[in-house]
């Protein structure tokens, strides 16, 4: 999830400083110093690259801004027209300062400290595409593509190619693990949902396994409920990042041997205290029968206490690791 941001002041003195925030990531020597921040602070075994899932979009030809306060914007892509103005392929010419980031920051991070390189799955970046904005249903890119399927399927298959290119760029550059965010997985009925973000998800962990089949990849279809198993199922991933609606005792029973990730409440944290660290205890305890990677269930929020960041994470580090078998529930 995300780790870097507003709640840094470090972040933030940054920030100020940039034009924007695609400036931030377009700019190496920044995307360096924001990804190893919040490191250098907490020491978490896993950074993650600072950069944002809509430099795709912005690759592709349809450019973004991230307006204050009001987050993302884009020229919303609405026609088959607008979808044919998007470029086909090559998006890794203009992603090429990220792979620079990558490079750099892979380079110079502790060696027991892994780089998880990201990308937005084809369904998330497309609803942004098509909305032209942040939502909270997306019924504009929802109706969009029931009207004209063809056409949306085209911008899915167009985000599909530009985001195993922009994975492998990554990988290449030194990326040791990569994470798939689905942000809007959750709001697709199950036939939108196969389509739209299992099927897509599968091609691309399979592009990617078949040429660097040792790189993990962890997949976040947050919300995805009672579609979990049958991605799980259709996905060759190694990891699987539960949102804060699952219940990880029951996530682990249902994949006893998959790579769990999460899912603490991003809410927990900013209230903090021994009730947060509490609640992380149940996460271990529940997900730890089994391969875990304990982390929030969403990101980090921008008026979080970096203390209660710092707490967390010492806490998590002292918690004795239960014998496999016990799952605690
Ligand atoms: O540690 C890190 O910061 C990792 C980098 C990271 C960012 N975005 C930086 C960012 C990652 C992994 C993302 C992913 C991302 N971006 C997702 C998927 C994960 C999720 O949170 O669901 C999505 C949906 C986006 C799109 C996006 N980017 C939105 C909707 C917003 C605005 C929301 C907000 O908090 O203002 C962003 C902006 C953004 N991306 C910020 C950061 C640190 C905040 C920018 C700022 O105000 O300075």
């Amino acid at each position: 999830m995300r780790q870097a941001g507003r709640y840094l002041p470090e972040y933030r003195a940054l920030r100020a400083g940039a034009g924007s925030f695609l400036e931030l990531c377009y700019t190496p020597a920044l995307a360096y110093e924001i990804t190893l921040q919040p490191i250098r602070r907490f020491g978490m075994d896993a950074a993650i690259l600072f950069s944002d899932i809509l430099v795709v979009a912005d690759a592709l030809g349809c450019p973004v801004a991230f307006v204050e306060g009001s987050g993302p914007k884009l020229e919303p892509v609405r026609s088959a027209a607008a979808v044919a103005r998007l470029r086909a392929g090559g998006v890794s010419a203009h992603l090429a300062p990220v792979y620079d980031a990558v490079a750099r920051i892979s380079q110079d991070l502790p060696a027991e400290t892994a780089l998880i390189g990201f990308a937005g799955a084809p369904w998330t970046v497309a609803a942004y595409m098509v909305e032209g904005e942040g939502a909270k249903e997306f019924y504009a890119a929802r109706a969009f593509a029931r009207q004209d399927s063809a056409t949306f399927a085209r911008l899915i298959e167009l985000l599909t190619e530009a985001t195993i290119e922009h994975l492998r760029g990554q990988i290449a550059a030194g990326a040791d693990v990569l994470q798939l965010f689905d942000s809007w997985a959750g709001i697709l009925p199950e036939r939108e949902f196969v389509r739209w973000c299992q099927e897509p998800a599968a091609r691309i962990v399979q592009a990617l396994k078949a040429e660097y089949p040792s790189v993990p990849v962890i997949a976040f279809p947050r919300g995805a409920g009672l579609h979990y198993r049958s991605f799980v199922a259709a996905v060759p991933l190694d990891g699987l990042s539960l949102d804060t609606a699952v219940p990880v005792a029951r996530a682990r029973r249902d994949f006893p041997g998959l790579c769990l990730q999460g899912n603490l409440d991003p809410v927990a944290l900013l209230t903090g205290g021994p009730g947060a660290r509490r609640e992380a205890e149940e996460i271990v305890r529940s997900l730890a029968a089994g391969p875990f990677i304990f982390n929030l269930g969403h990101g980090v929020l921008p008026d979080t206490d970096p203390e209660e960041v710092a707490a967390l994470v010492a806490h998590v580090r002292s918690l004795p690791l239960p014998a496999a078998g016990d799952t605690g529930a």
